[in-house]
């Protein structure tokens, strides 16, 4: 089934926040934001913006009636900054004005004098002076300090993994219109549509129930919007509260590059540990987060981190640690993966710096170490694995060991060019790591005539949710699915919410929906048992058809449902799923807490131009575990779309804070994403297919985050092709290998004497 929103999209007739019309009498806003990083607010000055054409107001946390407060996990993050500034972006005032052009206006007359206070922009630096948001986390596994005494082979290192843009398409954005009786409506471009009402309650002092929050569908989200379109929601609704009129704010792409968080920057030190058959026997990671100013959903990010520190191997004795450090950048927040491509990343250096050592290649210590069904990970779960599945059915159709003789003949026979390759193993675990989030619901009614409209708490935002949703509907109905309207997502139609996130919104909000249905469907059955006086069991709705012991019946959907309706049978229903046998115990660091696992492996190669450091990725062959997918068309998509955004996260987007904690690549003339030429050359995706009971929505596994980690397989593939101009180059693990550091190593004198004796022994 297509997309149900492919038509309005390419028509451009897709509603999204800045499309809705705008109540006659709507104020604009625009926010007032830190020009330091870290310092005393001596003095504000908004009177010349007060007098500036068009302008209604200029608001300070003074004006704000309920909390200051915006932080969602940690209350530590003021809606509009107090006395002190934290980050560069740090939102101080707003401007409300007649139009968008004059609160814009208005804002570059007020003035603020700070005091300058010292700036850490550094994770390990936060860390060296306490500054943790978080206590620190530690997963253990067997005794690492045991097992090193059994490695025939020891080999440590530090890696970097700089943050990411989100991108979005749709920046961030609200629209508040008051309603009677102190209600307000708003309008947000947000995946947590809850989140964002019980931060307008809380700044407001106005109780949830007085507060509707409305989503169509987002431009995007990528996880940016999980937490942090919280902002301006809670922004308008302050504005709309005191003036008591419509008050909107998209961001400009610039104000939202300044303004918000980003993917978390992680550095990062490792040891691994392997016997002389190449087991990874020991693995020991010590993980520094770069949360930036605020906790916002940084403790949630780091957990991740740990539970996916082993990625796609097993690992008997693992001792894995990490600390969530305070900075003065933008509180950094979800983004596709959640902490978790950051983990994967070094496991992955630290068996690219073992192979390296050793002189071996690096697919034989990862196939080696694959997981197994019933290994158990460093969190206590045990698992059913794919792992090997997928690793072996990529070598059955694309043949490894072809593809690296032919990158071996090429670089042979090319002295200017050179081709890498890498293998990206990937396992990532589906469900909220946070077992309480585990849950949605779903209303659907059905109409007297037939049709259907599903309300649940999943947002769409390019993922396909809302067409799952559908396609569960229409099966279980067994309906023509034009019969049935997904409805936009609203607070007031479904309560309490988790945010449309970790992947796991089909499963959640689809099964949600199944028990709605099927709860329907049964008193359709029983009204048809009672009217044509047959047993309940021997019924069918098929095709809109009543098929009764395998015969059609006079009766369809359609009559049924009116029949159904004339003897007052209801025909709504709200249902409730929570995720069943997932539990985690914090003070233990052990449990089950995912619904399941989701497997993959990709090869990726890469050309290099050795004058230019420039590069290209050929190719990005991958074998996904997709369970039972129900949408191959989407789940193809997300597949693509994350497999290139991993790709820009670990090749080419590079975020840049100076030391005044400055974004300097805040434009995209200076932050490089993927575009269509940088989108590997060849794509080719295979569906494994596997049929094993899971808690998947109809089997079919969510697929939005896994796919974005086989990005990391084209920062390896860059470093083997680097070394195959320049073997003794001694790379180091920070990504993004950017076309600058590419050329930097290609030409780099072989540093091992310099940088420290590596520490590989024999026992
Ligand atoms: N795909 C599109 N087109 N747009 C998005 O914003 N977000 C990703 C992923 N795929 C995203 C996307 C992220 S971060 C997540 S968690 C999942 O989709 C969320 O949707 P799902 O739970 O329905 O997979
Ligand atoms: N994934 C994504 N978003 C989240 C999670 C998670 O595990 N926990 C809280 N928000
Ligand atoms: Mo996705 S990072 O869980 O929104």
């Amino acid at each position: 089934m297509n997309n149900i929103d492919a038509k309005t999209h390419v028509r451009g007739q897709s509603i999204y926040l800045d499309d809705i019309p705008v109540i006659q009498g709507t104020l604009y806003a625009a926010c007032f934001d830190s020009p330091m990083a870290h310092g005393v607010i001596k003095q504000l000055d908004i009177s010349i913006a007060e007098q500036s054409k068009g302008v209604i107001k200029v608001i300070t946390y003074k004006n704000i009636m309920g909390e200051n407060q915006i932080g969602g996990i940690i209350p530590d993050e003021p809606l509009l900054a107090e006395h002190h500034v934290h980050f560069c972006g740090m939102p101080i005032a707003l401007v409300i004005a007649e139009t968008d052009e004059d609160a814009r206006a208005a804002v570059k007359k007020i003035k603020v004098d700070i005091d300058p206070l010292p700036i850490i922009t550094d994770a390990r630096a936060a860390a060296a002076k306490g500054e943790l948001i978080v206590p620190p986390r530690k997963f253990k596994l067997g005794d690492t300090t045991k097992a090193w005494n059994e490695c025939a082979y020891i080999f440590e290192g530090t890696t970097e993994t700089n943050g990411q843009e989100h991108l979005y398409i749709e920046t961030q954005g609200a629209y508040a219109v008051p309603q009677e009786n102190n209600s307000i409506k708003i309008y947000s471009s947000t995946q947590g549509p809850t989140a964002v009402q019980k931060t307008v309650s809380k700044v407001t002092g106005l109780a949830m129930h007085q507060i509707e929050i409305d989503v169509t569908r987002l431009g995007g989200g990528f996880g940016g919007k999980e937490d942090q379109a919280n902002t301006w929601a809670a922004l308008c609704a302050v504005a709309a509260h005191i003036l008591k009129r419509p008050v909107k704010y998209a961001l400009h792409r610039m104000e939202d590059m300044r303004m918000t968080g980003k993917r978390h920057p992680y550095s990062s030190d490792f040891r691994i540990g392997l016997n002389k058959d190449l087991k990874i026997m020991a693995y020991e990671a010590t993980f520094y987060q770069n949360a930036g100013a605020a906790a916002d959903l940084s403790s949630a990010v780091l957990e991740r981190t740990l539970f996916h520190c082993t990625n796609s191997y097993y690992i008997p004795n693992v001792t894995a640690t990490a600390y969530s450090c305070r900075t003065n950048l933008p509180p950094n927040t979800a983004f596709r993966g959640f902490g978790g491509p950051q983990g994967m990343f070094v496991i992955e250096a630290a068996i690219a710096k073992a192979a390296d050592k050793l002189g071996i290649d690096k697919t034989v210590i990862q196939q080696k170490n694959l997981l197994q069904t019933d290994n158990e990970l460093p969190y206590g779960q045990k698992l059913v694995s794919e792992a090997h599945e997928c690793w072996n059915k990529a070598d059955e159709l694309y043949n490894i060991d072809k593809i690296k003789n032919d990158v071996e003949n090429f670089n042979k026979k090319n002295n200017l060019y050179k081709k890498g390759m890498a293998l990206m193993p990937i396992c990532f675990g589906i469900s909220f790591t946070n077992t309480m989030m585990n849950h949605a619901r779903s209303l659907v009614h059905v109409y007297s005539d037939g049709s259907v409209n599903i309300s649940t708490g999943a947002v769409e935002m390019g993922q396909g949710v809302n067409t799952k949703i559908l396609q569960v509907a229409a099966q279980i109905f067994s309906i023509n699915p034009n019969k049935i309207k997904i409805n936009t997502t609203n607070t007031f139609r479904i309560a309490n919410t988790s945010p449309s996130a970790a992947s796991a919104t089909a499963d959640l909000n689809g099964k949600a929906t199944l028990i709605a249905c099927t709860e329907i469907l049964n008193r359709l059955k029983q009204l048809t048992a009672e009217e044509l006086k047959v047993d309940v069991t021997s019924i069918q709705l098929k095709n809109e058809k009543i098929i009764v012991d395998g015969k059609e019946t006079e009766l369809d959907w359609q009559k049924l449902v009116m029949l159904a309706f004339t003897k007052r049978v209801s025909l709504s229903e709200h249902a409730h799923y929570a995720t069943p046998e997932i539990y985690f115990d914090k003070t233990k660091e052990k449990g089950h807490p995912f619904a399941y696992h989701v497997y993959g492996t990709a090869i990726i190669t890469t050309t290099i131009d050795c004058l230019r450091g420039t590069y290209e990725v050929d190719s990005v062959k991958v074998v996904h575990d997709f369970g039972s997918s129900i949408n191959k068309a989407i789940d193809l998509g997300q597949i693509e779309g994350g497999i290139v955004q991993g790709i820009g996260w670990m090749t080419m987007e590079e975020i840049i804070y100076d030391k005044d904690g400055k974004l300097r690549s805040n434009a995209l003339s200076t932050y490089k994403v993927p575009d269509i030429y940088s989108v590997p050359k060849e794509m080719i995706i295979h569906f494994l297919h596997t049929d094993k009971d899971n808690l998947a929505i109809f089997k079919s596994k969510a697929v939005g985050e896994p796919p974005l980690m086989y990005g990391i397989g084209a920062y390896f593939a860059l470093c083997d092709a680097i070394k195959a101009f320049n073997p003794s180059a001694d790379i180091k693990f920070d990504a993004p290998m950017t076309p600058e550091k590419v050329l930097l190593n290609l030409y780099k004198k072989n540093s091992i004497a310099v940088s420290g004796v590596p520490i590989a022994h024999q026992v």
